[in-house]
This record gives structure tokens, sequence and C-alpha cells, in this order.
């Protein structure tokens, strides 16, 4: 099979399309066929060498893939060669034809979602759904700001917040992001590129401010967040590049909390919640990833310079 391969650490283009041995699955594990597989930044900071987890070298990125499964390990009991999967983790990458699983890490894909779009299930909307219902504790009626609505994890955030009965504010920084958040459903959406763009949350709180931020930059956004949000407000800081200088009045006079996550960091008992609920919606149509860009997995380069360097559209996938 072909497989990316990063033998050193470095620019995207340190990705090279490998010929490679076929995968078996041991004792517990499953073989999946990919047909797709999900681009996410975090593969970007890994294959740059920059990221506090480093995989030994050489290594396959990815974590995120939808696909069928091929070949089935010993004493697995919960998945049947053949079946549609998308995958929450693989120990052996996921930008490649094959990936290998543990029984844990595979899960049914509805028919009426393709596999370009179960390569965008698992980060995205387990991080928004962590995010919004494990540590903001996010209630119908009331407010969520999703500061970056546009990519992979505010598109799901928008559909995830809509279906639980909250008002949405989405961002984005290019006018088809923000066509695509409308779509998504968010009752208003900003442009975060325009000065002053937060007053128009405050209006649109009639001057309350909003419950929830989840927050995408927080490197640029932590202490704007803070001054429009509503007694008892709760930021999650979702994704950060830098640092940041705040106000922590801000904090203080609204009674307010500042959370942070890791999703890696989730323990099984917060996964199998977050996997019922995003399985759940999957089935019932409430979820649908959306799926931005197909991008052929040997130019796994250019999928990770339009992550980081274009404005976000849902997911970019890659496929085999
Ligand atoms: N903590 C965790 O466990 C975890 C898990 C998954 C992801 N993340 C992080 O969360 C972030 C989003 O991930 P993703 O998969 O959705 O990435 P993505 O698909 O590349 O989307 C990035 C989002 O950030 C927005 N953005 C850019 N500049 C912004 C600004 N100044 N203010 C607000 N938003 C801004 C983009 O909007 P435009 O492009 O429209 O400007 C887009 O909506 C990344 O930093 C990622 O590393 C963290």
């Amino acid at each position: 099979m072909k497989a990316i391969r990063v033998h050193e650490f470095g620019p995207p283009e340190v990705m090279k399309l490998e010929e490679v041995a076929d995968l078996r699955p041991g004792p517990g594990q499953v073989v999946v066929e990919v047909k797709a597989a999900g681009v996410n930044p975090v593969d970007s900071y890994v294959r740059s060498g920059l990221y506090a987890r480093r995989p030994v070298l050489p290594y396959t990125p990815g974590a995120d893939a939808a696909g069928v499964a091929k070949a089935i390990g010993e004493g697995v009991s919960r998945v049947a060669a053949g079946a549609r999967v998308f995958i929450s983790g693989t120990v052996s990458g996921a930008y490649a034809g094959q990936a290998l699983c543990e029984e844990s890490q595979v899960h049914p894909l509805p028919d009426k979602v393709s596999f370009a779009q179960g390569a965008g299930v698992y980060i995205p909307y387990a991080t928004a759904y962590r995010a919004l219902f494990q540590r903001a504790a996010a209630r119908p009626a009331e407010t969520v700001l999703v500061h970056g609505a546009s990519g992979g994890v505010g598109t799901a955030a928008v559909q995830l917040a809509r279906a639980a009965g909250m008002r949405v504010i989405g961002t984005a920084g290019s006018e088809r992001g923000r066509d695509l958040v409308r779509k998504q459903g968010a009752d208003w959406v900003l442009d975060h590129r325009v000065p002053g763009y937060l007053d128009e949350a405050r209006k649109i709180t009639t001057d309350r401010g909003v419950d929830v931020v989840l927050e995408m930059m927080a490197n640029i956004n932590l202490d704007n967040d803070l001054q429009i949000l509503a007694p008892g407000g709760r930021v999650v800081v979702i994704g950060s590049r830098g640092r940041v200088e705040i106000d922590p009045r801000g904090i203080m006079s609204r009674h307010a909390s500042v959370v942070g996550m890791l999703l890696f960091d989730t323990t099984e008992r917060e996964k199998a919640e977050i996997l019922a609920a995003v399985s759940a919606g999957l089935e019932n149509g409430t979820l649908q990833p959306v799926v931005g860009s197909e991008i052929p997995m040997g130019e796994a380069a250019r999928a990770h310079h339009q992550i980081m360097e274009t404005p976000a559209y849902g997911k970019i996938v890659l496929t085999p």
C-alpha cells in the first residue's frame, strides 16, 4: 500500500508518498482500508517538530479517517469485515491506504455519511462536543460565540449548538466562510477581521454579553472575549498559537471562567459520551460534516499549506 512517510520534522514538503508493506491486525486490532483521511491543524504542528508530542521517526501522520474494515484481529467482536467505519485515532497513522487501529478506535459510519465526511468526524466533532458540553456546560437558550466557525471544529460546534437549542454567533474571516457558517445554522455571523466586530455581539445580546465563547485563536482574542462575556460566562480555549496579555478584571467582575481542553487527554468515560452523542447526530442527520476540499494523498504538502495559510472552509480531506 501507499502511505505518507515523514523521515525528518520540517516544512510540509517533508511528507513523501511511499510504497510500504500491507498492515496485519494483531489481537484486538482492525486494519481499515482508508477511503479518506482528515487533515487537522495538529497534524501540521506535529510534522513541524515544534509540538509537545513528537512521534518516533519515520512516521505516518494523521489521526482521522473513514473507510472499510478490511482485516479483523483475533478477539475483535464489535467490528465485522466489510463494515463502513470512521476512526478516532490509529496505531499506524491515517495518511495511508490502510490504517491499523485498536478495536476501540473503530466506529460505525452511517450509510448517509460519505467517506470524505467520515474523515472529518472525530477530531472536529469530539473537540466541539467536549468544549461545548463537557467544559462549558452550555445549556439550551444560552448564547454561544463560536470564534472561528468556518473550519472543522467551528462548523461542528455550530451544528451541535444549534441542535441543542442554543443561540449561535459564528465568526469567519472570508465571505465564503461566513456564508458557510450561515448555512450551518448560525443565527448571526460576524467577520473577525473587521475592527470592532465584537461590538455587534454586545448589540445582539442587548448588552448582556454571551454565555459561552468557543475560542479557536486565544492568542489573538482572549482579552476581547473577556469583555463581551455575560455574568457567569465561560470561555473555552480550544486553539492558541502564541501568548496573549489579558485584563483579569474581565473574569473577576463577571464571575466568569476561562477553561482549556486537550482532546487527547479525554478520559475513556468522557470519550464514550462524546462518541455516543456524535454517532447519534450523524445517524439522525443533525450533524453533517462539511468537506471543503478533497486533495490526493500524494499532495499532502499542499493540504498542510492550505490548512495553515488560507481561509477555512469546512474540512480538508486526503484521498488515497
Ligand atoms: N484543544 C484541542 O484538543 C484541539 C482539538 C482540535 C483543534 N484544536 C485547535 O483548534 C483550532 C481550530 O481547529 P480547526 O480544525 O477548526 O482548524 P481549521 O479548520 O483550520 O479552522 C481554523 C479556524 O480558525 C479561524 N480563525 C482564523 N483567524 C481567526 C481569528 N483571528 N479569530 C477567530 N478565529 C480565527 C478560521 O477562520 P477563517 O479562516 O475564516 O479566518 C477558522 O474558522 C486550531 O488552532 C486547532 O489546532 C484544538
